[in-house]
């Protein structure tokens, strides 16, 4: 049988040649990191439960009309989406202070935003994905104008269905980050949320108790994060069945 041609690995995931001109086979992997790599474990369980949040909420995504990479799920760690072209950017938005925003500005974690904030990040490891204006974006011609609004406004979109889809089952969405991809069709772009929407992203925290059910969980050594997020595959329906924790591997299909 022929070995399918892997396209790219990053840190969580792989992205292997699809089936048909145009797609890809997105691929999640258990390994965990943070601190810009410094922190590193292999969670067994986290791709599985990743693939299928993912597609929970890109496919939700595309039920109310945002256009997303996510085609379907192939498997326990596949799913099958469209290729795109990166926008090296990442694109945060904050509901409440969190993490940096906290730290660069002085603010009590959870205290909340006058708005939804939307922030961009230069993807580029080596340089430790730096905070950068529309300004930066505009003069080295990462995005143009156009882009910027369209990616605000994805990604204001996603906050208020993520929001939304959170609220219904008491988990408060803090701040999330995704990735956004043009998509081409002959001389016309349209642009998509991309990559993954996952809690290796989110910062998502129970309403009434404050527990942290995101990555948090691991940059913060506060538990076990195959548990949380469980607990919210849980609360969502995703793995309905679910009686034990996911790392026993009955329990994936
Ligand atoms: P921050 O507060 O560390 O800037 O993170 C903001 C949000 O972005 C938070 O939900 C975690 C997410 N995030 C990533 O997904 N990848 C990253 O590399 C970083 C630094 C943050």
């Amino acid at each position: 049988m022929a070995r399918r041609k892997k396209v790219y690995e990053g840190k969580a995931k792989i992205l292997y040649e699809g089936p048909e001109p145009g797609t890809l086979v997105q691929y999640f992997k258990d390994d965990t990191i943070a601190f810009n790599s410094q922190k590193h474990e292999v969670i067994e369980g986290k791709g599985v439960l990743n693939n299928r949040l993912s597609e929970f909420f890109m496919d939700g995504l595309n039920g109310i009309g945002v256009p997303t990479h996510f085609i379907r799920r192939l498997n326990m760690r596949e799913q099958l989406i469209r290729a795109v072209e990166i926008i090296p950017l990442e694109v945060v938005v904050r509901n409440r202070a969190a993490g940096s925003l906290a730290k660069r500005l002085g603010l009590e974690e959870g205290t909340v935003l006058p708005r939804p904030i939307v922030e961009f990040y230069l993807k580029d490891d080596a340089l430790g994905n730096p905070m950068v204006t529309e300004e930066h974006i505009a003069a080295f011609g990462w995005a143009g104008q156009q882009d910027l609004d369209d990616m605000v406004a994805l990604a204001l979109r996603c906050n208020d269905f993520l929001g939304g889809v959170f609220m219904g089952v008491g988990i408060r969405l803090v701040d999330f980050r995704i990735e956004i991809g043009r998509i081409w069709d002959g001389d016309y772009q349209r642009l998509v949320v991309a990559d993954e929407i996952s809690p290796d992203n989110c910062r998502l925290w129970d309403i009434k108790t404050g527990e942290k059910l995101d990555k948090d969980v691991f940059r913060q050594d506060l538990g076990s994060l195959a548990d949380a997020y469980s607990e919210l595959a849980r609360r969502l329906g995703v793995l309905p069945k679910m009686s034990t924790p996911i790392t026993k591997p009955t329990l994936i299909n």
